[in-house]
């Protein structure tokens, strides 16, 4: 499996073009081969060229910048710079908005959130005056800055139509995107919204017939690719034994109960050979948090709430001396365990359940390291998980609570040194914790 030669190769290509300050900000959950980072004056989106990252929906990075060319006089759309080819890389350079935070609707007050939606109703009308759609508007593809401007950003489903359709296509949903995301912006005006989805199913409806008396049309080629890329993942995969396993590992976890609610895919995404395992979060967007700041060499890893295990499993290929990954799902577990042997690691994996009254602790003890990302928020005795976790000298902790609240629950717990390591795709901070 060529995995860690492919990271490495991302590495080098983003030193050599960026250097060594710049700050991998965001990575889509369908390619890991698409990324966005951040330096002192400007956004760079980054695609590497492999057939997980050539998606059917997705514009390449040219046509991106076209788009945004085309929408230079808009304000609240990212100002674009440049587009370079590099061989299989590709480089699309935009200023940098100032001041800019991701943004969550949920956060605000409701007349705040009124005013919001305005605002980029604004944006998304001016940039359908002059012919084009943006195609995927959703809240996180909106940023706003302390001042309270908004901005529209990721055109790589935007299109140029005409006018009217355009703001068919980003108001109501018609056109071309199939895959609009669910959490739309539009979820909130429910009235229009059902009226635009009727429309939408008739207009679909009609579409199909054509389509189906044709046999030919959008749809169909884009089951064709789709068809493509389906069949080239799957010649990969049954070429190296070390992707086959990583296949059967991501069909259990998507199976087992171990992501979030009422979600039947695997927890998290990765793109390795050229191949996608989809996923809810991107994980090389958690490891690169986590590898830029925890030196993991000859250190034993204790991980709470495992999953599938990635983190142990980079641990150990950072050169963690033993990594003990631990959840209560059995299943997962299983998965994980599939998942080390095709990185080639070794790791061991244990069913705890930590909200369980018998004694677990005993059992756990050893560790330099200990991390709980994202799983105390699922256990009801917070207190006696905390006051285990403080027994170790350094922690990587995301939790579900807002950032000031984690600093004090890790001070309580006993650590001195807290570092923020940076937002996760969910807007949460992640932290590494130390004791003098
Ligand atoms: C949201 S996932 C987080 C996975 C991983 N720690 C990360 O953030 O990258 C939460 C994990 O905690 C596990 N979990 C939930 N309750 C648990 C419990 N009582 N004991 C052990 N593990 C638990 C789940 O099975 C799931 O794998």
């Amino acid at each position: 499996m060529r995995y860690v030669q492919e990271q490495e190769e991302w590495n080098q290509f983003i030193q050599d073009s960026l250097g060594e300050k710049c700050v991998l900000v965001n990575i889509s959950s369908i390619s890991s081969d698409c990324r966005v980072y951040k330096t002192t004056d400007a956004i760079f989106k980054i695609r590497r060229l492999t057939p997980a990252s050539i998606r059917g929906r997705n514009n390449c990075l040219e046509d991106e910048y076209l788009v945004l060319k085309h929408l230079s006089s808009v304000t609240g759309v990212p100002k674009v710079r440049s587009y370079k080819r590099i061989g299989q890389w590709e480089q699309l350079e935009m200023e940098l908005l100032p001041e800019l935070y991701g943004y969550d609707p949920t956060f605000g007050r409701p007349q705040e959130t009124c005013k919001d939606f305005w605002d980029v109703a604004r944006v998304t009308l001016r940039m359908n005056r002059l012919g084009c759609s943006h195609g995927d508007l959703h809240w996180c593809n909106v940023g706003k800055n302390i001042r309270g401007g908004v901005s529209v950003f990721d055109f790589d489903q935007a299109c140029m139509e005409h006018p009217l359709r355009c703001v068919l296509r980003d108001m109501f949903g018609f056109g071309t995107c199939e895959k609009r995301s669910k959490v739309s912006l539009w979820d909130r005006l429910q009235g229009v919204r059902i009226i635009g989805l009727l429309l939408r199913a008739m207009v679909k409806l009609s579409r199909q017939l054509v389509n189906f008396i044709l046999r030919t049309g959008s749809s169909s080629l884009q089951q064709n690719q789709r068809l493509k890329v389906a069949l080239t993942q799957r010649v990969r995969l049954q070429a190296d034994p070390g992707l086959e396993l990583l296949a059967e590992a991501w069909n259990i976890a998507s199976l087992a109960k171990a992501s979030s609610p009422g979600v039947d895919i695997a927890y998290y995404s990765i793109d390795i050979s050229g191949v996608n395992f989809p996923g809810e979060r991107p994980w090389l967007l958690r490891w690169e948090r986590i590898r830029k700041n925890i030196d993991f060499k000859g250190k034993r890893l204790l991980e709470l709430g495992c999953n599938m295990g990635l983190l142990s499993i980079h641990a150990k290929l950072s050169g963690a001396s033993a990594c003990l990954g631990i959840d209560v799902d059995r299943e997962i577990l299983e998965a994980a365990n599939l998942a080390s042997r095709a990185f080639g690691t070794e790791v061991i994996y244990r069913q705890f359940d930590l909200a369980d009254s018998s004694p677990w602790e005993e059992e756990l003890n050893g560790f330099d390291v200990i991390s709980a990302l994202s799983v105390l928020h699922w256990i009801e005795n917070k207190e006696r998980v905390w006051s285990f976790i403080g027994k170790h000298k350094e922690m990587l902790y995301e939790g579900h609570e807002s950032e000031q609240e984690a600093e004090s629950n890790l001070r309580r717990a006993g650590f001195t040194k807290i570092v923020r390591l940076g937002l996760t795709e969910r807007n949460r901070q992640m932290f590494y914790a130390s004791q003098e």
